[in-house]
């Protein structure tokens, strides 16, 4: 037999490919082919210099480096690409009369202290005050009891907690439960638009690449339920800047909330406030989780790993 050993720039992909033969995965081997496929496609595309693959190769170095238990440069670099959203809008139609899905982001802190409804997120931390309230119901309107909204957001001048240098506390963090009726209802502030991390390899990239690094104002909630699909998203502030050109492109309409502005005085917690203050009403369905698996493997592993 004539063992072909030596390959040229076409038939290199194919060899490649041809080692996963023995793969018993078949869902690893199918996004292996693709991505090897278009791997190439792109080396050839480009025609890509050996010192742009080592500047290549230097760049996912660095992101590697820059992340700590605190930054995830992966997930900002995968935010700016586009693909986050990507992933997410494939796998979180946005028809299926769910609250639409948008990016985690890189300043997710598991463990944040779950508070009794009503509670102030945001003590000690800048920003005019905003009182956030609305319910959790399942797609058919039913309003879900005990429904867990995680709650995380930076401050008012849009630096998140573990942004800000000697600051070890969790800010602007909290986890309120639904009541009976699916209500919930807290305080903490109206965010504002800020950078992403721009210090680091991806804030390198994105000014090479001539973009601004800013999102607009939202305010961070993964909202879940029992025998629902978890939903991860946003609140954006109405009539902040760079709706029109999210950083992360992440900014999806139907989450636009109006923070309507208030004078001075009695809040709705009944507490007086010295500064005018913002309230804001929003519902959230979820989809139930038996009707939002259809068949096939890897939909049923989507649905139960999220
Ligand atoms: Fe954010």
């Amino acid at each position: 037999m004539n063992l072909v050993r030596q390959f040229d720039e076409q038939s290199i992909t194919q060899a490649v490919i041809g080692r996963l033969a023995a793969c018993d995965d078949p869902r690893f081997a199918r996004i292996m082919t693709s991505l090897v496929s278009h791997l190439h496609d792109f080396v050839r595309d480009v025609t890509l210099t050996e010192s742009e693959w080592s500047a290549a190769i230097q760049f996912l170095t660095d992101v590697g480096k820059t992340c700590t238990d605190k930054r995830q440069e992966f997930i900002l670099l995968s935010d700016t690409l586009g693909v986050s959203v990507l992933v997410i809008t494939l796998n979180h139609p946005a028809d299926e009369g769910s609250v639409e899905s948008t990016v985690l982001g890189p300043y997710y802190w598991q463990g944040a202290p779950e508070l009794p409804r009503g509670s102030n997120l945001a003590r000690g931390v800048k920003g005019e005050p905003a009182f956030y309230s609305g319910r959790v119901l399942s797609t058919d309107g039913r309003p879900l009891e005990n429904a867990l909204l995680d709650i995380w957001s930076g401050d008012g001048e849009g630096n998140y907690d573990m942004q800000i240098p000697g600051e070890t506390a969790m800010k602007a963090r909290g986890r309120i439960r639904t009541d009976a009726e699916g209500r919930y209802w807290f305080r903490s502030i109206r965010p504002t638009f800020y950078p992403v991390p721009t210090d680091g390899p991806v804030g390198r990239m994105l000014r090479k690449m001539g973009s601004h690094p800013y999102r607009p104002g939202h305010l961070h909630i993964i909202v879940s339920a029992p025998g629902h699909l978890p939903v991860t998203t946003h609140l954006f502030v109405a009539g902040s800047r760079y709706l029109d050109s999210d950083a992360v492109f992440g900014m999806k309409e139907s989450l636009v909330a109006q923070f309507n502005r208030h004078p001075a005085g009695v809040g709705p917690d009944g507490v007086q406030l010295e500064t005018p203050f913002y309230t804001v009403s929003y519902d959230f369905r979820l989809r139930p989780a038996a009707a939002a698996a259809p068949a096939g493997p890897e939909r049923e592993q989507l649905a139960t790993g999220s």
